[in-house]
């Protein structure tokens, strides 16, 4: 055989989790959405048949309350909300084939049909089970929907599991005053029938699957430990009310939101398959040769590599081909926080910064396995100027200027036949990195390239032979060679940097093409040179975070956080009289003094100035500032709470602070010109 097998096009269908519908898209999210859409435009790019699809995450008890609160339906806060998910999307220049919603019709079907499948084969189960009940509002409450006195420490206003204060824990039964957040009721116990399903029938399947190459090493690794633990049956029902699908037959039950969220994959695909004619069958059915790529974050490996694929085996669907799941993301070494202005939006990001920065910036940081990665503010900023300006954008803008003034615009022939031939064969290894998602040694093996483009230039001096006479045949070979290697390395980038990609295709008048990269570009017109990028500005990047900080989203961040759920949750409280309002004594205070206290896990002392006097208070605000964050800041206090006693000394006082709880407590802070002791009207 003198010829390879003519390759054969894959049928590829991709998928990255489906956001919350409860929340805007954040910097963590982009992680995964950016590494999927890197991956499907490296496919596509090498002729690759593949599809990229997603939706909302719609259904639940968040939204139903948030719909609620905010006095409109369920389905009109999920059109918005999607609505603002596929903006933020399409700002990061993420290309979904479809973005669908769990929502939908088609889901509503597959759901359906694969519950009754489950069912016929024997695999759902039911019985009794107690649960709290909010008799007001008439629902089931989960357990961070019930608030309480702490049996332990007796602070007041806790959550269902454990206490801020003390840190104790304990179940909702055992808090003191118990009562629904949702609606200030006093809960009772209930009993309802749920629906489980088996998963342990499926145990012997499950530790084939999530051993056969399906996995990443350490994932499959931890799966086991979970199938060696023995498996649990998965509770798939919830009792009215409740936004999402009744379960057939069963008037009253709903679907839990988990069941139908991954289905969602399949029901987006069939909605585009429908839309353009492609052949759902081909890619679902048992025995496909097409290939199918879950990209996860490494919180839902569970609901990815157990549940889902029990359920699509035993339904009689094909499982996937792999489940890729990757960390997540921090920033500047920490948990994301919205006091630290590190929370950041989506739309925060793009109204400050260009977007390839962060593609970039992910894609040189990301390799195939599921460790943390952390947004180092500082770092995004040199490494994007040192290598997408400094490097790369520097070739073309070096040898641009001398083609278009002395040239005409046209190439010349190129010279140096050897160093682009090997510019061209590093296309197979930056491939299979970029195949392995091994996105970052892909753009380290494209700087070494753009390093010694940039090696040549400097060699050659280009603007040196410009002033030669009789030199022009040797400048214009100069600019075409390196102009045909900064085409090639942006070729390579391209899935990185589909803006980029775009503008340099334009500059040169030539397509990027992968595939056809070792036709090079000569006896050819470029057009003008006009910068393709322009450096980050640190500037920008702190107004963003100053944004940020400010910004007090009333939304959960799409996280599904419980407690954050549940403060955003709560009621207006009943209406008071006047008179009950102006017992309170509020005051500015300084805070003069902020320490740890030692065995409290929640709790700061503060020592706070109120013009008369100093009070000490304990705060349960530890999770959400550190002391030196707060010495010196104003705040507003309530200064004639009766002191109380606490495990580690007298509490006289109380500061506000608004927000969910964890990293998500502000304290209030009164305008410049108020000063300690001034009453708060
Ligand atoms: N709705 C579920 C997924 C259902 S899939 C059938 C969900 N939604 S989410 O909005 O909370 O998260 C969506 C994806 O973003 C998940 O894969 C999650 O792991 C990922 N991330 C959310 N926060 C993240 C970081 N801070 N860092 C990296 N990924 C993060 O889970
Ligand atoms: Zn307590």
């Amino acid at each position: 055989m003198t010829q390879a097998r003519a390759k054969q096009q894959r049928d590829i269908l991709v998928t990255s989790a489906l956001p919350y519908a409860n929340g805007p898209i954040h910097l963590g999210h982009l992680l995964e959405y950016i590494q999927t859409d890197i991956w499907v435009r490296y496919q596509n790019m090498r002729g690759q048949n593949c599809y990229y699809v997603c939706a909302d995450d719609a259904h639940g008890t968040a939204i139903m309350l948030r719909a609620e609160r905010e006095g409109i339906s369920s389905e009109q806060l999920i059109e918005r909300i999607r609505e603002e998910h596929q903006q933020d999307f399409a700002g990061f220049n993420i290309r979904f084939d479809n973005y669908y919603s769990t929502h939908s019709e088609e889901n509503r079907q597959f759901s359906e049909f694969i519950y009754r499948k489950l069912k016929e084969n024997g695999h759902i189960a039911t019985r009794q089970i107690t649960q709290f009940f909010d008799p007001e509002k008439e629902m089931f409450l989960a357990d961070r929907f019930i608030k309480g006195t702490c049996p332990k420490c007796k602070a007041e206003d806790q959550y269902g599991d454990n206490c801020e204060a003390c840190g104790a824990t304990y179940t909702p039964a055992e808090l003191i005053n118990a009562r629904s957040a949702v609606s200030g009721a006093t809960p009772v116990e209930k009993q309802s029938e749920h629906f489980f399903f088996r998963l342990p029938d499926f145990e012997d399947f499950l530790k084939e699957w999530t051993r056969s190459g399906t996995l990443q090493p350490q994932v499959a690794n931890k799966l086991a430990e979970w199938l060696d633990a023995g498996l649990q049956e998965w509770d798939i029902s919830r009792d009215k009310p409740y936004f999402g699908f009744e379960i057939p037959d069963a008037p009253g039950k709903y679907f839990y939101v988990w069941l139908d969220a991954p289905i969602g994959y399949l029901a987006s695909f069939k909605n585009l398959c429908n839309r353009v004619g492609i052949d759902f069958e081909h890619f679902w059915k048992a025995d496909s040769e097409a290939e199918v790529y879950h990209f996860i974050g490494k919180d839902i490996i569970n609901f990815h590599a157990l549940f889902w694929p029990a359920m699509l085996h035993d339904a009689g669907f094909r499982t996937p081909t792999a489940v890729w799941a990757h960390g997540f993301v921090t920033v500047n070494g920490k948990k994301m926080s919205k006091s630290r202005g590190t929370f950041i939006m989506a739309r925060t990001y793009l109204d400050h910064l260009d977007p390839e920065y962060l593609r970039y910036y992910f894609a040189s940081k990301l390799t195939a396995g599921v460790d943390d990665m952390d947004l180092n503010l500082e770092d995004f900023a040199a490494r994007v100027n040192s290598d997408l300006v400094g490097k790369v954008v520097n070739i073309a803008s070096r040898s641009a200027g001398f083609i278009t003034k002395r040239f005409d615009g046209r190439l010349g022939t190129v010279t140096e036949q050897e160093k682009l031939k090997s510019f061209i064969d590093a296309g197979e290894e930056i491939a299979d990195f970029y195949e392995t998602r091994e996105f970052g040694r892909a753009m380290r093996r494209i700087m070494e390239l753009a390093d010694i483009a940039n090696q040549y230039v400097n060699e050659e001096q280009p603007w040196v032979i410009a002033k030669q006479e009789g030199q022009d045949g040797k400048l214009q070979a100069i600019c075409t060679n390196a102009i045909n290697m900064f085409r090639l390395l942006m070729t390579y980038l391209a899935p990185v940097l589909p803006k980029t990609a775009e503008r340099a295709d334009s500059f040169l008048d030539a397509p990027l093409d992968w595939n056809n990269r070792s036709q090079l570009l000569e006896n050819h017109a470029i057009n003008k040179f006009s910068p393709l990028m322009s450096r980050v500005d640190m500037a920008q990047v702190e107004k963003m975070i100053e944004a940020s900080r400010e910004e007090m989203v009333s939304a959960t961040g799409g996280q599904p956080e419980a407690k954050k759920a549940a403060g955003n949750l709560e009621p207006v409280a009943d209406e008071i009289e006047f008179p009950d309002f102006a017992k309170v004594d509020l005051r500015v205070a300084r805070i003069v003094k902020a320490e740890h206290v030692e065995g409290a896990d929640k709790l700061l002392r503060l020592t706070l100035d109120i013009g008369h006097g100093e009070r000490n208070v304990f705060a349960g605000i530890k999770s959400a500032y550190g002391p030196e964050e707060l010495e010196g800041r104003m705040t507003v206090m309530v200064a004639n709470l009766k002191p109380r006693k606490m495990k580690f000394g007298l509490s006289e006082g109380m500061v506000l602070a608004a927000g969910p709880g964890g990293e998500e407590i502000f304290i209030l802070s009164p305008d410049s010109g108020a000063t300690p002791g001034m009453r708060v009207m």
